[in-house]
């Protein structure tokens, strides 16, 4: 074997390779819907466009503060006061190239061989292979459609052991929307404290909520909390940035330092021009973001509804994010053309294969009952897309 044992146990990104196969297929003229990106559909608005190009013309070109240059630090400073009541200095600031590598930062800082990080389920696929690649192991705890796919208290509490160093937690969650209550962390953040767990608080949907559903940042609950918690956000889903590939944590100075000695080897800065369009998002004005989101409202409702009248499936409605998680149980067993759909990949590659319509299996959320359907594409492709999925599956029997 010439791999390192760390880099065998990786496996790819499911998210990614199911939209990368559809946007193949569609380039080459395959007439194929997308459900499976995590990406907005709508452009990068115009003014953060506009400061790229500013940037690039000025010759703002070169390596850049390995952590951030202090003009986005400052601009992530007040956006945390602003919008979270979170008061930090700059040099609690780390940016990075996605909020994905702040990510890895933060967990490859804080694990050692042998530790265990809590991550509730259904969770982002990335979080099991990155605790994986520090080193540290999983401790995955399932949670229920019932509760609204919330972690409780109980739950966190029994999972813990000794060697626990940290959870991971993510509001709104990609993929079922969830969003939790401020009570809801409250109590999560008092186990953590009662315990000393660093909590990976992963707030990148943070403005993509509904039905007047309001985001927490746990960090703002107290000092004790703030003293433990690394936030991640990022501007890639709130502005349609994802291939500009910024992101930041915010959290005590010690660990954002040593993120940034570790990103300082691996990567340096995050892009220059990036960087100066991510000043442009988060200080110039955010109306862009309400009218994204009463987009996403839309198209909600209607794939909502429309998976909901599809044999075998039944959708909750999600408070938050760009997906919809449908419990699509009720298909396993039937058969098609004699051959058995008895879990959520055969159910994909079917949907794929008969409806030409990409969605993701939830194994790769640690939800085998479901499939995920990012809502990130134009109400037109929604409408086929579901006609497509119901006749494929009117068809199984
Ligand atoms: C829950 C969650 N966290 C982090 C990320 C990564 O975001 P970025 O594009 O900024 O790296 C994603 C992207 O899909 C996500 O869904």
């Amino acid at each position: 074997m010439i791999l390192s044992k760390r880099a065998s146990k990786i496996a790819p990104s499911i998210t990614l390779a199911i939209s990368a196969k559809a946007k193949q297929m569609q380039a080459e003229g395959i007439d194929v819907i997308g459900f499976g990106a995590g990406e907005p559909d709508f452009d990068t608005p115009e003014p953060i466009k506009e400061a790229a190009i500013a940037a690039i013309e000025s010759g703002f070109t070169k390596y850049t503060a390995d952590s951030g240059i202090p003009e986005l630090k400052k601009a992530v400073c007040e956006k945390f006061k602003r919008d979270n009541n979170l008061e930090y200095e700059p040099s609690q600031i780390l940016i990075s190239s996605g909020a994905k590598h702040s990510l890895f930062n933060a967990i490859f800082v804080l694990c050692d061989d042998g530790d265990e990080v809590i991550i509730p389920a259904p969770y982002w696929v990335s979080y099991e292979e990155q605790v994986k690649m520090s080193g540290a192991t999983t401790v995955i705890v399932q949670t229920q459609e019932s509760n609204d796919f919330k972690l409780t208290p109980e739950l966190f509490q029994k999972a813990i052991t000794p060697k626990t160093k940290a959870i991971i937690l993510n509001s709104p969650c990609n993929p079922t929307g969830t969003v939790y209550e401020r009570d809801e962390l409250e109590a999560l953040a008092d186990v953590a404290v009662g315990h000393g767990i660093h909590i990976i608080a992963d707030e990148i949907y943070e403005y993509l909520v509904y039905d007047g559903v309001k985001h927490h940042s746990i960090a703002s609950f107290s000092q004790k909390v703030k003293d433990l918690t690394i936030t991640i956000n990022g501007v890639s889903k709130a502005y349609s940035m994802t291939g500009w590939r910024i992101g930041y944590a915010a959290g005590p100075k010690e660990i954002i330092q040593a993120m940034a000695n570790v990103q300082s080897h691996a990567t340096s800065n995050a892009v220059s021009i990036s960087q100066k369009a991510a000043v442009a998002a988060l200080g110039g004005p955010q109306d862009c973001i309400a009218q994204m989101v009463a987009e996403f409202d839309r198209r909600r409702q209607v794939m909502v509804a429309g998976l909901n009248k599809i044999k075998g499936f039944s959708c909750r409605i999600p408070k938050g994010a760009f997906y919809a998680f449908p419990n699509t149980s009720g298909v396993y067993g039937l058969k098609f053309n004699g051959k058995p759909i008895n879990n959520s990949f055969a159910l994909t590659e079917f949907l794929f294969d008969e409806a030409r319509v990409a969605v993701v299996p939830g194994d790769a959320f640690g939800a085998p009952d479901y499939i995920r359907l990012s809502y990130a594409t134009s109400l037109k492709n929604i409408e086929n897309g579901l006609e497509r999925i119901q006749k494929a599956v009117d068809r199984l029997g």
